[in-house]
């Protein structure tokens, strides 16, 4: 069970609170000119990935007064709790152990009692020799060819993890192999896809923990039937397609071979599922090997983050000055802007790690909260997003939070492109930390022989305010180990952050009501008779389409 602490009662939130009046103020540059070490004070690293967070509105006093609340907020418990598979997602009953699906510890963990590390092995040999037989060519479609196209099939945690990782390690990509990916129920999606392979060589992976989910069925079935235009007897979708799930009964029943079921457990959560058999289409797409070094990497986090004190702990520390804005400075989102365009899903799918994960008000004793929980999360690749939205990172009126992450070195060291690439990413924390001040603007307009009337008319739009806080990860190479070290820095992240707002992490009720009232108005749209049902605008709508649709 995890603790049940209203933040605002901790004795520390009140130092907390004073602690911000005094520095709200400050200046980010100022801390650097007053402590020449501030960077090697404020940066952290974890093998071949370096975090500075010295480029934000704190002190030496502010971490240590939200340790303290991470302390009073009994993190360490929790943080126990988790990996020793505790039933701490309580409202759904269950143990959360997304970390034993990397546990490369050879020690046992237990969800129930049982030690669920035979299972997690068993599934990982699973996965382990399908790739293999896949990559060999000893599973053959149906007319004898080997397997080219990987198309998995599943939405929201069931998809983006796969999709975000194989994106990310595309020059890891095997030979022979290219995945697509199928999430959005608009028949679009599927037939842009389907035009783009071919039965004999497509290998379907229906990914659903539930294996109930309304878009991943529909997409399925679409599947299995243009799969048999083609192959026409039922007996060959074995060669073609196979289920990640958690629900036999299902799968059977939508008639996919027990054979062909690549399971895992309850304890696993869809936004945390890219370790499990979920990720069999990134085993399938970059070797089992580099699968399984992406697990390492996320078991090397976890470590860490198990066994390091708050102070000397990245995801604590992320974690921290995340609450800080969110909940002292009054910060509503934080971007995640990777400098590498491999990693363009990165943001999106943290979008759903964190905003599903604490986009929550009520606490775990089944309170409202009084208090701001998770962000919004957004980003693009730089330096795609410098031309697009930095100008309100710069100059708009709201305060962004913002992670730049970048690679020392690049897959593809071209000229000066990564150079380039680099000098952006370096420039852009030091411009939104030091902003530019009137004095500066003044003479930059005076050297280009502007006219004082003139000077006085631009002079407003050229000075940036700065004090606009990032944090900078550089990553000597993304491989899939450091990916996966990565990622698992961004989901303990979200992980105390959920502790301290004292709110369940782990569940994702906010997601039914739209399912629910979707099911009901299916039905409503089989026909073309106008419906009453509903206030009068979703009527008007409603009958609109009807009439539009003729
Ligand atoms: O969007 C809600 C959700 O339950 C996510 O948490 C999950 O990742 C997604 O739907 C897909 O669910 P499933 O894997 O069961 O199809």
């Amino acid at each position: 069970m995890l603790p049940k602490i209203k933040p605002q009662r901790t004795e520390v939130w009140k130092k907390l609170n004073t602690h911000y009046k005094k520095i709200k103020d400050v200046q980010i540059r100022e801390l650097f000119a007053e402590d020449p070490e501030r960077f090697n004070k404020f940066s952290l690293q974890l093998e071949d990935i370096l975090v500075d967070y010295s480029k934000n509105r704190i002190t030496h006093k502010t971490l240590s007064l939200l340790e303290e609340l991470a302390l009073q907020s009994e993190l360490k418990a929790a943080i126990e709790a988790m990996f020793t598979g505790e039933a701490i997602n309580e409202t759904e009953g269950r143990a959360v152990l997304h970390t034993a699906l990397r546990n490369f510890s050879g020690k046992p963990v237990k969800a129930d009692g049982k030690n669920v590390m035979p299972e997690v092995q068993r599934v990982l040999k699973q996965m382990q020799d399908f790739c293999a037989k896949v990559h060999s060519g000893e599973w053959k479609g149906y007319t004898g060819k080997k397997i080219r196209y990987i198309v998995n099939i599943g939405i929201g945690g069931s998809d983006l993890g796969p999709y975000m990782v194989t994106e990310a390690l595309k020059p890891f990509w095997m030979e022979g192999i290219e995945p697509f990916f199928v999430s959005n129920v608009d028949g679009t999606h599927i037939a842009e896809t389907l035009k783009k392979v071919n039965p004999e060589e497509t290998l379907f992976l229906v990914a659903s923990k539930t294996f109930t989910t309304q878009e991943t069925m529909t997409n399925a079935l679409t599947a299995r039937e243009w799969f048999l235009r083609s192959a026409i007897e039922e007996a060959h979708v074995a060669k073609h397609f196979a289920a990640l799930s958690t629900n036999e009964k299902e799968v059977v029943k939508f008639g996919i071979d027990k054979a062909n079921m690549f399971g895992f457990w309850d304890w696993v959560g869809g936004r945390y599922s890219l370790w499990s058999a979920i990720g069999l289409s990134i085993a399938l797409t970059i070797g089992y090997d580099h699968f399984e070094q992406l697990l390492r990497g996320a078991h090397a986090t976890d470590l860490h983050f198990r066994n390091t004190p708050f102070d000397k702990n990245i995801p604590v520390v992320m974690a921290l000055i995340g609450l800080w804005y969110t909940d002292f400075f009054g910060t509503q989102t934080e971007a995640i802007l990777p400098y590498d365009q491999y990693m363009h899903r990165f943001a999106a799918y943290f979008q759903q790690g964190n905003m599903e994960s604490n986009g929550k008000s009520t606490d775990r004793r089944g309170k409202a909260v009084d208090y701001a929980t998770g962000p919004v999360i957004w980003g693009e690749p730089g330096t795609n997003g410098q031309h697009a939205f930095y100008q309100l990172i710069h100059q708009g009126t709201v305060m962004i939070p913002c992670d730049f992450i970048a690679p020392a070195i690049s897959h593809n060291p071209i000229g000066d492109h990564h150079t380039k690439l680099l000098s952006n990413f370096f420039a852009q924390t030091e411009a939104l930390m030091n902003g530019k001040s009137k004095d500066i603007v003044r003479k930059e307009l005076t050297a280009a022989g502007k006219s004082h009337d003139e000077i006085k008319a631009l002079l407003p739009f050229k000075v940036f305010s700065g004090n606009r806080p990032t944090n900078s990860i550089l990553i000597k190479k993304i491989t899939p180990y450091t990916l996966g070290q990565l990622i698992a820095l961004y989901e303990h992240k979200i992980f105390v952050q959920g502790v301290i707002w004292n709110i369940f992490s782990f569940d994702q009720w906010g997601v039914e009501l739209g399912k629910q009232l979707a099911n009901a108005i299916l039905p409503e749209l089989k026909d073309n008779k106008p419906v009453a049902s509903h206030d009068s605008s979703t009527n008007g709508l409603i009958n609109a389409f009807k009439k539009m649709r003729g």
